[in-house]
């Protein structure tokens, strides 16, 4: 098998690991998450690093250094929590392709340890917050997000518990000190690279990102007796907002606006909806443009609302703002690209990353694969293998780059 492949095949085999059978799907600490921990902990004792989880479920496997100096760090890794329903590679890929980066060393030693680090969540999906396995690393973990509840009414710092973990110890789960960069490889989950038929790109900046959750409050109401002019319905109100939105996202670009969530109760087909609930996905390059659009967006359904007599609750969820990727590390991602007959493609993440919120405590930076289709968050999701092999090549280059870097100290 040749590492392209033997990162391939784990991602397989981690996408075996579900909680909805026929399915990948695998929430924040879900019982999936033991079985990867299991099968990802084999295969970094195989391949000789030492491994533990911390106190916020990420999973870290440490390739020692072979030097006696104080180790500096380089951290590679991803999420492995996904979406419901998800494709096999959406953050999986970023822990497969440095696993099998190690396995090409075969034993090498660097004048560096390299971290390998499993994010035990970044979707968000759970909690309805994002990053919270990363947020750990670099001290922005509320103590307030531990007391969110799921759906189910567990609380973050339940969740920990049961999975075998102590939200007391959450320092444990800090960035290892000498962490000198940060590189997240991923699957690009968009069309760009592909339309320029290229295998790789460089992230040059993280886009911003604020999501609601907005409750539209009406009266439920017989769907048979009460008039059209006598009703307050919140799913009609709902909708219009969805319409809205989409109207002035398509009116904003580079603004994308997404309603991924839309509940009705009390769900009846003769009964008018009382209440809909909803999400709202806001992104933008420019802070000051998403935020603005939010507010705008929020405005267009307090007059949806208002034209039916509905009442509107929204709160923001959650919120993150743009981030620029780190110039040099972008720099070393395209030499090394370069030295492995590659001209990657520099452009922004519309998808949110981890490497947004490390890059807050180390320089991140972020390698990006053509996603075939430009489908992710999806079944069908994509990776080449001829791309995992130009990813590897272009690893394999930065690790020289950093280790003359660090030899020539
Ligand atoms: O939603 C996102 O941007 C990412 O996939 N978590
Ligand atoms: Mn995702
Ligand atoms: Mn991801």
């Amino acid at each position: 098998m040749t590492p392209a492949e033997y990162a391939l095949d784990l991602c397989d085999r981690i996408a075996a690991c579900t909680d909805v059978a026929g399915t990948t799907t695998r929430l924040f600490l879900s019982p999936a998450t033991q079985d990867v921990h299991a099968l990802l902990r084999a295969e970094m004792h195989t391949l000789g690093l030492t491994t533990r989880v911390d106190s916020a479920g990420n999973l870290r496997g440490v390739y020692a250094t072979g030097e006696n100096a104080a180790p500096r760090t380089l951290l590679l890794g991803s999420h492995i929590d996904t979406v419901p329903n998800a494709g096999r590679f959406d953050g999986i890929l970023g822990v497969a392709v440095p696993l099998a980066l190690v396995r090409m060393l075969d034993g090498r030693r660097l004048p560096f340890a390299i971290e390998v680090i499993a994010f035990s969540e970044e979707e968000g999906v759970r909690f309805r917050l994002p990053f919270l396995g990363s947020r750990a690393l670099v001290g922005t973990l509320e103590a307030a997000t531990l007391a969110r509840t799921d759906a189910d009414g567990i609380s973050v710092a339940q969740a920990l518990c049961e999975f075998g973990l102590d939200p007391a110890q959450l320092a444990d789960a800090a960035l290892t000190p000498g962490t000198f960069a940060f590189v997240e490889v991923h699957i690009e989950q968009g069309p760009v690279l592909e339309s320029l038929a290229l295998p790789l790109g460089i992230v040059t900046s993280i886009v911003g990102q604020t999501r609601f959750e907005l409750t539209f409050t009406g009266q439920a109401n017989h769907a048979g007796t009460t008039p059209m002019h006598l009703r307050q319905d919140a799913l009609a109100a709902a909708a219009e907002f969805c319409i809205a939105t989409e109207a002035f996202a398509r009116a904003s670009p580079p603004l994308v606006a997404t309603v991924g969530i839309l509940r009705a109760e009390p769900g009846a087909a003769n009964i008018i909806p009382g209440t809909a609930t909803c999400s709202l996905d806001v992104r933008h390059p420019d802070d000051t443009a998403r935020v603005a659009a939010g507010q705008q967006m929020l405005a267009a359904a307090a007059l949806a609302a208002s034209l039916r007599n509905v009442h509107l609750s929204a709160r923001e969820t959650s919120t993150q703002a743009s981030v620029p990727m780190d110039a040099a590390l972008q720099a070393a991602l395209q030499t090394a690209a370069a030295r492995a007959g590659w001209t990657p493609h520099a452009m922004p993440s519309g998808a949110g990353h981890d490497a947004m919120i490390l890059a807050a405590k180390v320089p991140s930076a972020m390698l990006f694969l053509r996603t075939p289709r430009g489908i992710s968050h999806h079944p069908s999701e994509a990776v080449l293998l001829p791309d995992v092999e130009a990813a590897l090549a272009t690893c394999l280059h930065l690790l020289e780059s950093l280790e003359k870097a660090q030899s020539s100290k």
